[in-house]
């Protein structure tokens, strides 16, 4: 058995307390199959809290949301990820539960995104969810979730004594799991390029056919990190920024991806306010 695989048997044998139950209760097609899943013991210290109330205030998709527009603004965004992911798609997509969300320029919603869509897999019957800080240089993810200053990605990859498993986060949300972007690192191009990270893509994505890994990274146009990344993973969500993102930036993001992948686009903040229903709902494949 591999560190990942013990590592994440430790954290899912952890997961299953209360608030779990409730996460589920409140998603309407995945209660039958929570209900059937055995009681646990329950370690609470080897859970990370999420700050959930804060993270709902900040317009996020949380276990209390579930009924929300957003909520069902991300089922729709999701249901192609997790068809191509799963093996239920048309055709069947190389490394398709692995998929990265960028875009063209700074600030047009990635994290946000990322987090969302997180949160609204991870209440999937038939999968779970390892988000991952992939912007290592700008790691708002981390940030955002409290996890800034805990060992993560870029520490596993200069350090030959840790493994990825020791920097996986299980969360009160029992089928979403976390890892940080770790130390900022000079060499963090290098880094996410290296054999050691395309071993550890290998080995995530390999292992579990039905956990889906969702990594949030910088803009395209802005470092070579985006692309890079771009080469380990099967699907490709591109977060456009509406009537903000011109139209040749979003072309030029795209052509720096290889077209073998699956490459969606997710129009986002479409409408002018910060409301519930900001997000704009578009998704759709490029070149469709
Ligand atoms: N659909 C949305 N509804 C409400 N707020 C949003 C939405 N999309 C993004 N935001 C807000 O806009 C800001 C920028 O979003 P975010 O950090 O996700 O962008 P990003 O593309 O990840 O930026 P960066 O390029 O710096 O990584 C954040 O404050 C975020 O909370
Ligand atoms: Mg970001």
């Amino acid at each position: 058995m591999s560190s990942i695989e013990k590592a994440i048997e430790r954290l899912d044998r952890t997961a299953g307390h209360k608030d779990a139950d409730a996460f589920a209760e409140l998603n309407r097609d995945d209660a039958p199959e929570a209900r059937r899943e055995p009681e646990r013991e329950v370690d609470p210290s080897a859970v990370y809290r999420l700050d959930l109330k804060g993270l709902e205030r900040r317009g996020f998709l949380t276990p209390d949301g579930l009924r929300s527009k957003t909520a069902e603004e991300y089922r729709m965004i999701k249901r192609p990820l997790l068809m191509n992911a799963l093996g239920k798609g048309a055709a069947p997509v190389d490394r398709g539960n692995m998929i990265m969300v960028t875009s063209a320029l700074p600030n047009e919603g990635k994290t946000f995104n990322a987090l969302n869509l997180a949160m609204s897999m991870a209440m999937e019957r038939d999968s779970t969810v390892l988000l991952i800080d992939a912007d290592v240089v700008k790691p708002s993810l981390s940030q955002l979730l409290g996890m800034e200053n805990r060992p993560g990605l870029t520490d596993v990859l200069v350090d030959p004594q840790l493994d990825i498993g020791d920097v996986i986060i299980g969360t009160e949300i029992p089928k979403l799991k976390v890892i940080p972007a770790g130390r900022i690192h000079s060499h963090s191009t290098e880094l996410l390029a290296s054999e050691d990270m395309q071993r550890i893509a290998n080995e995530l994505s390999e292992r579990y056919a039905d956990r889906i890994v969702l990594l949030d990274t910088p803009p395209l146009l802005v470092t070579s990190q985006a692309s890079v990344l771009a080469h380990l993973v099967g699907q490709i969500l591109v977060v456009v920024e509406s009537g903000k993102t011109p139209q040749s930036a979003v072309t030029e993001a795209v052509s720096l991806l290889d077209k073998s992948k699956v490459i969606g686009m997710a129009l986002n903040k479409s409408r002018r306010s910060f409301s519930s229903d900001y997000y704009g709902g578009y998704y759709g494949y490029y070149g469709q």
